[in-house]
C-alpha cells in the first residue's frame, strides 16, 4: 500500500476520533454495565439526552449544502418485559445540545406535544421505535424510522436486515437484548440517506439499507449541528443502552468489531413489598450483629467480608470502592519501609494484603495541599475506576485520609518493564516473543483509552515505568488519566507540566495540551525502548549513540536498522518484527504530531492488517512536514473500505476473575 493511503489513513482516524469530545448527559444518562452508556434507568416516564459536547460544522459554508457523513454506533436495549417494547431510542441532529422541555413516553425525549412537527425544529432523527403509537401513524412496536422535525416517520421499516448471503431479509427484535449495530450513511452527491440495522456480530454492513430516503437533507439543517442520542421510558420500563459511535465526515462503511459481544444483565428486579421487609429486618439484624462482633473483638471476620467485597461485581460496575484507612493501614503493616515497592514523582507505592484475604494489592499514597477540586478528582477516580480492560491496572478503590490520597491497585507480581530494561547484569532479559507481546498489550490498552471508552481518555504519562507486568508476562499500562489530576495542583512537589522529562511531545511543552497524539509520542519511545533494550538518553554510550531515537535514524540510513535492536533478541527469525517495531517506534515518536499516526493505525500495523509504506524514511527524514498531500475523497474511501479493520478489542476479558 502506498505511504500516501497510510498516511492519509492515520491523518483520517486521528480527526474522525478526536473529532468528538464527551457526551453531555441530561436526564437519566447514567453509565452502566461495564462503562457503557444507559440513556435511560429504571425510572419510569422518563427521558435521557446525551449529546456530544461539540458542534459538528456538516456544512459547506460556501456552496450551504450538506456535506456528506456517516455515523456508525453500537446499542441495545434491555426491555423490562421480555415481549413489551418501553419507547425507544434515537439518534439526533439538533441545534442546540440540549431539547428544553422534552417529552418522555412517545416523544422519546426528542420533542413535546407543542413543537412536535415544527419546521422550525431543525431536529432530524432516525428512530429506533419499540411501541406503536398510532398518532404519529407507526407502523408496528418494532421498528427503524427517519423522521425530520417530528415523530411522524418520513419512512419506516419493521427491524431486521436483508442478508448478503441470499438476499433475504432477517427479522430483528430491537428489545431482545442483543448489541445491534446502525449504520447512518448520507451521500449529498446522491442526495440519499440509507439506514442499515443488523447485529453486531456481523462486522461489515449488509449492502442492502433498511430504509433509504432519496432527499436533499441540507434545507432541514444548521451548519453546525449537535449530534447525540436520546431515549424514553413509558409506564414500562427499558434501558437503552448506547456501546460507541463513530462519526464521520464521508461516507464510508466501515469494518468494527467487537472480539466478543457482551451480553447484558437483565432488567433489575424489583424488589417487591415483602422483599423489602425482608431485606430490612435482615439489615437491622446485620447492623446490630455488626456491633456486636466489633464489641466482641471480631474484627477479623468483618475484615474478611469486606474485602470479599471488594471484588464483587456489583461494586466493579458501580465504580471503585472507598476504603477505610485503617484497612490500608492493616494492609501495607502501617506503611512500613520494607514494603515500600517504589517511589515515582507522584507518590510512593506500598505492597499490601488485604487481611482476611490473600488479595495483595499496590497502595499509592500521594499527598494533596487543599480540598480545592476533591469533587473533580472524585470524579475522575471514579471514571478511571470503572476502566476494566485486561492490559489496564485495575483501581480498585480509593481513601482519602488527612493530608494524603491513597489509590488502591491490583498487585502486579513481576513489577514494571523499567526494571527489565535495566543494563542489569543479574536481570534476566526477556524474549522477543514477550517484548512484542508487551508493545501489542500497551498499544491495545491505549486503543482502549483513547477510542473505545465512552469519552476520550489521554494517558499523560505513557513511560516502562508505568508498564507493569501481571502474572502471565501480560503488560498492564499502570496511573491512565491520573496526570490530569496531578495536572490541576494536584501534587505540589512536582513540576506544572504533568509527565515525565524525555517523554513528553515537543508541541505539549509549547501549548501545554495533552492529546491522543501526545501519547503515541511517548508511546513510540517506549517501543523503541523495548526492541534496545536501553534508556533513551545513555550518558555512558558512545557520543553517536547517547540520544536513542537519532541513533536508530542513523542506523536506518545506513540501511542497518537492526542493529539498533538488542543483541539478545537480533535473531534472524525476528527480523520482520523488530524492523517493523524500530520504524514504527520512530514514526510513533516523531516530532510532528501531523505524522504521528492514531493508535488504532499503530494496532493494525502491529498486529499485520496493515502495512508500513516502503518510502517512510523520506518522510520520517522531511525536515519539516508540510502536509499530506491533497488528494480526492474517493482516493480516502477507497482506503478506508479496504483496510480498515477496527478492532473493538474485548473489554469484558475480566471475567475469568
Ligand atoms: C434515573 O434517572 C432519573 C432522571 O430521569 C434520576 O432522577 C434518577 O436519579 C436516576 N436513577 C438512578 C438510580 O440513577
Ligand atoms: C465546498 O464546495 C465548493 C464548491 O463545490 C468546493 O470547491 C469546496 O471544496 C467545498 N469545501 C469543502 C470544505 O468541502
Ligand atoms: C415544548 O418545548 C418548547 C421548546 O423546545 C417550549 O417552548 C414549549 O413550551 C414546550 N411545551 C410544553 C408543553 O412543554
Ligand atoms: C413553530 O415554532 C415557532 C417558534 O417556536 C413558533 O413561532 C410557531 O408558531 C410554531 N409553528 C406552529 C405551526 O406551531
Ligand atoms: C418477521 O416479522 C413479521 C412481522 O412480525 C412476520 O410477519 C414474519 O413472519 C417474520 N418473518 C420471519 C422470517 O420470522
Ligand atoms: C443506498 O443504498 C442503495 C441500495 O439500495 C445503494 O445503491 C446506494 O449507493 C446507497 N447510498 C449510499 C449513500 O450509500
Amino acid at each position: 500500500m502506498s505511504l500516501l493511503c497510510q498516511a492519509i489513513l492515520a491523518l483520517f482516524f486521528t480527526l474522525f476520533y478526536n473529532s468528538h469530545g464527551y457526551f453531555i448527559p441530561q436526564g437519566s444518562v447514567g453509565i452502566g454495565y461495564n462503562g457503557y452508556f444507559t440513556l435511560t434507568n429504571t425510572t419510569k416516564h422518563a427521558y435521557g439526552q446525551a449529546f456530544d459536547s461539540e458542534l459538528y460544522s456538516i456544512k459547506n459554508s460556501s456552496t450551504g449544502l450538506l456535506t456528506s457523513f456517516s455515523v456508525n454506533f453500537f446499542f441495545a436495549i434491555v426491555p423490562e418485559h421480555n415481549h413489551q417494547g418501553s419507547h425507544g431510542m434515537a439518534f439526533v441532529m439538533s441545534p442546540t445540545r440540549d431539547l428544553p422541555r422534552a417529552s418522555s413516553d412517545q416523544y422519546l425525549g426528542i420533542f413535546n406535544e407543542t413543537n412536535n412537527g415544527n419546521t422550525s425544529n431543525h431536529v432530524i432523527a432516525i428512530e429506533l421505535d419499540i411501541h406503536k403509537d398510532d398518532e404519529f401513524g407507526d407502523i408496528d412496536d418494532n421498528h427503524v424510522g427517519i423522521n425530520i422535525n417530528g415523530l411522524r416517520s418520513v419512512v419506516s421499516a419493521p427491524a431486521g436486515y436483508y442478508d448478503d448471503k441470499d438476499g433475504n431479509f432477517r427479522n430483528l427484535s430491537l428489545i431482545s437484548r442483543k448489541v445491534m449495530r446502525l449504520s447512518i450513511v448520507y451521500s449529498q452527491p446522491d442526495q440519499q440517506l440509507n439506514v442499515t440495522l443488523f447485529p453486531a456480530d456481523i462486522s461489515v454492513p449488509p449492502k442492502k439499507p433498511l430504509l433509504s430516503l432519496n432527499r436533499d437533507l441540507s434545507p432541514y439543517l444548521r451548519e453546525k449541528m449537535y449530534l447525540g442520542f436520546t431515549a424514553s421510558t413509558g409506564s414500562v420500563g427499558a434501558i437503552h443502552y448506547m456501546m460507541s459511535w463513530f462519526v464521520n465526515g464521508v461516507v464510508e462503511y466501515p469494518r468494527l468489531e467487537f472480539s466478543r459481544i457482551p451480553i447484558l444483565p437483565r432488567y433489575p428486579k424489583k424488589s417487591s413489598n415483602r422483599t423489602k421487609t425482608v431485606l430490612a429486618v435482615c439489615l437491622t439484624v446485620s447492623v446490630i450483629a455488626a456491633f456486636a462482633a466489633s464489641w466482641f473483638g471480631f474484627v477479623f471476620y468483618l475484615r474478611h467480608k469486606k474485602v470479599k467485597e471488594v471484588l464483587e461485581e456489583w461494586e466493579i460496575q458501580y465504580g471503585p470502592h472507598r476504603f477505610a484507612y485503617k484497612e490500608l493501614d492493616n494492609a501495607t503493616k502501617g506503611f512500613k519501609e520494607k514494603q515500600l515497592l517504589g517511589k515515582g514523582g507522584f507518590g510512593q507505592v506500598y505492597k499490601g494484603t488485604l487481611p482476611g484475604s490473600d488479595a495483595e494489592i499496590a497502595v499509592k499514597r500521594t499527598s494533596h495541599d487543599s480540598r480545592q477540586g476533591m469533587s473533580e478528582f472524585l470524579a475522575e477516580i471514579s471514571t478511571i475506576g470503572r476502566l476494566r480492560h485486561p492490559n489496564l491496572v485495575r483501581l480498585l478503590g480509593y481513601c482519602r485520609h488527612k493530608e494524603n490520597l491513597y489509590l488502591v491497585y491490583d498487585f502486579m507480581p513481576n513489577g514494571s518493564l523499567d526494571k527489565y530494561l535495566n543494563r542489569n547484569e543479574n536481570q534476566e532479559r526477556l524474549t522477543w516473543e514477550q517484548r512484542f507481546k508487551i508493545i501489542k498489550d500497551v498499544a491495545t490498552a491505549l486503543v482502549h483509552l483513547h477510542q473505545e471508552w465512552v469519552q476520550v481518555i489521554i494517558h499523560r504519562d505513557i513511560k516502562p515505568a508505568n508498564v507493569l507486568i501481571d502474572h502471565d508476562m501480560n503488560a498492564r499500562l499502570g496511573d491512565f488519566g491520573l496526570a490530569k489530576l496531578y495536572d490541576q495542583g494536584f501534587d505540589p512537589e512536582t513540576s506544572k507540566v504533568a509527565g515525565t522529562f524525555g517523554y513528553i511531545a515537543p508541541e505539549f511543552l509549547r501549548t501545554g495540551r495533552a492529546t491522543t497524539s501526545t501519547d503515541v509520542y511517548a508511546f513510540g519511545l517506549v517501543m523503541l525502548e523495548v526492541v534496545c533494550g536501553r534508556r533513551l538518553i545513555e550518558r555512558r554510550a558512545a557520543e553517536n549513540e547517547e540520544y536513542l531515537v537519532e541513533w536508530i535514524l542513523e542506523l536506518w540510513e545506513n540501511g542497518k536498522i537492526l542493529e539498533a535492536a538488542e543483541e539478545s533478541i537480533r535473531q534472524e527469525r525476528n527480523r520482520g518484527q523488530l524492523e517493523l517495531v524500530l520504524k514504527l517506534g520512530v514514526l510513533c515518536s516523531h516530532q510532528a504530531a501531523s505524522i504521528r499516526p492514531a493508535m488504532s493505525a499503530v494496532m493494525r500495523i502491529l498486529s499485520g492488517v496493515s502495512q508500513l509504506p516502503d518510502n517512510l524514511l523520506d518522510v520520517v527524514r522531511a525536515e519539516k512536514f508540510k502536509g499530506w498531500p491533497e488528494t480526492s475523497m474517493e482516493e480516502v474511501l477507497l482506503d478506508v473500505n479496504s483496510l480498515s479493520t477496527l478492532e473493538l478489542t474485548d473489554s469484558f476479558a475480566d471475567h475469568g476473575r
